[in-house]
Order: structure tokens, then sequence, then C-alpha cells
């Protein structure tokens, strides 16, 4: 069941929205070489604390952490931990935060330091996938929109899409309907309605797009070893056009 979201419930989760891309902002200003994820986590930690929000990943199906923080080969549901980043990685922080029980839910990939051509490049392509996915984001057009528009545009830049993991619906708990894959056809799937919450998360590969699951049962990397990337916002879809409520000013 799709829950529909009243202009109330998505003013609570833009506020909730808001303290997480304050958040992501701040993370942007402390990643470089020598920092850890383990660090970045207890700084989410207090940072949530300090602005009323909760970090909702934490005990989520036994999940432990505040945040995801999947490096390089690592495509999602990676933990923190204490080893240092080092120059040329690429860390995926991923977290939702819950204000008096409104959800937003971002992840956001970033550079340690400098990295190579083919990694700026991945990271570039999968912002602009995330982008155009939102921009099919009206009222009227199909779940297959979307994924139409971020699969076209990743595999004519020679990347792929990941399709174990897939958006979301998002409301009074992290994972609702609809599901949202990153690839399909356009015309295709249910029709965007105003009220519908969710996110869109395009995790991309610079190799193929398969994945293996770590022995922790959690973290998925891909089969090559090469390099995947993700940004991820949750979108309100409204009679105006979809509206990031992750957006980071
Ligand atoms: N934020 C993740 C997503 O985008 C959810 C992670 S589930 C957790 O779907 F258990 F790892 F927290
Ligand atoms: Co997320």
């Amino acid at each position: 069941m799709i829950i529909l979201k009243s202009p109330r419930e998505i003013e609570l989760m833009k506020n909730a929205g808001d303290i997480l891309a304050a958040c992501h902002k701040e993370i942007a200003g402390m990643i470089k070489p020598g920092i850890s994820t383990w660090e970045i986590e207890e700084f989410v930690d207090s940072f949530l604390e300090r602005n009323g929000a909760t970090p909702e990943q934490k005990g989520y199906k036994g999940y432990k952490y505040a945040t995801c923080a999947s490096i390089n080969d690592e495509i999602c549901h990676g933990f923190p931990r204490k080893t240092p980043l080092n120059e040329g990685d690429i860390v995926t922080i991923d977290m939702v935060v819950n204000v008096n029980g409104a959800l937003a839910d971002s992840a956001w990939t970033y550079a340690v330091g400098k990295v190579s051509k083919e990694t700026s490049h991945l990271l570039k392509v999968t912002k602009e996938a995330l982008y155009r996915g939102i921009e099919q984001c009206n009222e009227g057009n199909r779940i297959g929109d979307i994924g139409h528009a971020i699969q076209s545009y990743v595999e004519a830049e020679g990347f792929s899409v990941v399709r174990d993991f897939i958006g979301h619906g998002i409301g009074a708990i992290i994972h609702e309907k609809p599901e949202i894959p990153h690839y399909g056809l356009p015309g295709k799937g249910l029709r965007l309605k105003e009220g519908m919450v969710f996110t869109i998360e395009p995790m991309i590969n610079v190799g193929k797009y398969q994945m293996k699951m770590d022995v922790n049962g959690w973290t998925a990397r891909t089969i090559d070893g090469k390099y995947s990337a993700q940004y991820e916002h949750t979108i309100a879809i409204t009679k105006n056009g979809p509206l990031i409520l992750t957006e980071q000013k």
C-alpha cells in the first residue's frame, strides 16, 4: 500500500531533510586523507543530537550505526570503521534522520583528496543520474520514466546501474511502497501521484552491475572490485513537480 502524505507531513519531513542536508555539508568539509569513517559516525551522532534529531538507521533491522559508510568497491551498507581513508578513495555516507517521527534519507559520495579521472567522471555521472531521475517526478509520469532516464544516461556514459538495491517510499518507517528501480522502461509502472514521498538513490558502478555480499550479511560490494558511487535524495511529488526534501543549500 502506498501511503500518501499531506502537505503538513511533507513539511515535517522537509525539516528532517534540512538537518540531514546540513549534516552532509559539514561532512563534506571533514573528508580528507587520514580521517576515518568512525570519526564521521561520531560526528553525525553528535550533530543530530545537537539538532534535536535521532539516527533512524541505528537499530533498524539490527543495523548498529547512524551511518552507512561504503568505501571504493563497496556499493552500500558498509560499516563505519577506524581505518583511515586514503587519497584517491571514495566514500558514500548514507543516513536517515528522524525529527519527532518525520524521516528523511540521503546518501552522498565524497572524493578523498585527489581522485583519478575515471573516478571523478563516475561521481559526476552518478550525481547527474540522480537529478535526471528527479526531473521525471511530475504527477502523471510513471515510475519506469525515472529508471529509464537514469539507466539510459548512465549506460551511455559507459557505467552500469546496480539492480539489487532500489529507491523506496519513506514515511513513518524507512522502507515503504512504492519501489523505485534505477532502471526500466518509459511509460511503464505506477503513475506518480501528489503526496507520494520516496527516495531516488542510484548506485552506479564503473564495471559490472553485479554485487557480492560480505560475510557480515550487510555490506554489498562490486563483483569485479571496481568503484561504485551513490547519491540519494528524498523527494515529494507535489502539484508543482518534485520537491527535494534533502537538498543541500
Ligand atoms: N538509507 C538506506 C537506504 O537508502 C537504508 C539503510 S538500511 C540500514 O535505503 F539498515 F542500513 F540502515
Ligand atoms: Co539512504
